[in-house]
């Protein structure tokens, strides 16, 4: 695919989507807009808490099944990773599949994604590796691979599949599916639903890092679109829905005030707030009837409390038989 849209066209549509979000009676922001390069530290820096309980359980999890992962997989699978960091999940998996044939990482930073490849081709000189630079929530093309591989298996770790809503992530897994195709899997980490005490301290540590990474939005807006957010006059929430089974995590206004972004003025009530992100936890059950129009659950692995899952899906037949343009 060729890409059509300049740098401009790109900000143009950002800025869109900002504002469109701002006008809503529930004032939102997209949650993507968090990862700039203060943001993606800040990001690295929650996922060392103590309270954030997901990355620290779920590497558990791989290291204590790494080998059952790896049988699953199967031999010369083509890895391909959606939002891959340098993480240490990956080597695990790199370390442990049977006769690998290929890495296909994909990430929305182009430079980061360079840089992470470079610092694997030291580590693994013998592995094939194909960057793409994309946007995976996107339409992309995956480039041409000049390796002989038994099954694509995409690696989508981090439960970052609880960002989407589940309409949002019923499509992605179709299209997911679409990209592993016959014979394809899906290796995926999932949180999983637990209590609202261990969920909202996830969220709303008390080193206030999670409260950073949130107002980390603000401070873009005010540099990247000349906004007038004063940061003081918002503080950070996390709250448990139990209805929608999802984290929310707001921007709360502490007092009644008018902000700017390009132009157009937003008022806030007191206690107002934006909406920045869900993060969606699931049952062993819902997520298997999420991913059922296009995967069957072959394996599931849990840590002891049952926080959190990594799963192995396959494609199912009929998927591939109805499968449409993404
Ligand atoms: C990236 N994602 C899976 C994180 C989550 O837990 O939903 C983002 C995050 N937001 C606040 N803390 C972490």
């Amino acid at each position: 695919m060729i890409r059509t849209t300049t740098v401009d066209q790109e900000r143009q549509l950002l800025l869109d989507e900002l504002l469109d979000g701002l006008r809503r009676p529930q004032k939102m922001l997209p949650s993507k807009y968090f990862y700039d390069e203060i943001g993606s530290a800040l990001f690295e820096d929650i996922c060392a808490l103590t309270e954030y309980y997901p990355t620290r359980t779920e590497i558990g999890i791989m290291e204590n099944n790494i080998r059952d992962i790896a049988r699953h997989l199967g031999s010369r699978c083509l890895l391909i990773e959606y939002g891959s960091g340098a993480s240490v999940k990956i080597r695990l998996l790199l370390d442990h599949l049977r006769n690998i044939a290929g890495y296909v990482p994909i990430d929305i930073s182009a430079e980061h994604l360079l840089a992470a490849v470079d610092e694997l081709r030291q580590e693994y000189p013998t592995l094939p590796i194909f960057p793409v630079p994309a946007d995976y929530t996107q339409d992309f093309d995956l480039p041409e691979i000049e390796v002989a591989f038994h099954r694509r298996v995409v690696y989508f770790p981090g439960s970052t599949i609880g960002n989407f809503t589940p309409d949002q992530a019923r499509d992605f897994l179709r299209h997911v599916a679409e990209v592993a195709g016959e014979d394809g899997g899906l290796l995926i980490g999932a949180d999983l639903k637990k209590d609202v005490s261990i969920l909202e301290a996830a969220y709303n540590d008390t080193a206030g890092v999670t409260a950073d990474f949130n107002l980390n939005m603000l401070v873009r807006l005010n540099r990247e679109f000349d906004a007038d957010f004063d940061l003081d006059a918002f503080r950070h929430r996390a709250v448990y829905n139990p209805r929608e089974g999802r984290i929310e995590m707001h921007l709360i206004s502490r007092r009644e005030q008018i902000v700017s972004l390009a132009g157009e003025q937003f008022g806030f009530h007191a206690n107002e707030s934006i909406l920045t992100e869900y993060s969606y936890k699931y049952t062993l059950e819902e997520f298997a009837a999420l991913a059922a129009p296009g995967f069957r659950v072959e394996k599931v692995w849990v840590d002891a409390k049952r926080w959190f899952s990594v799963q192995y899906l396959t494609v199912r037949q009929q998927a591939m038989q109805d499968s449409h343009s993404w």
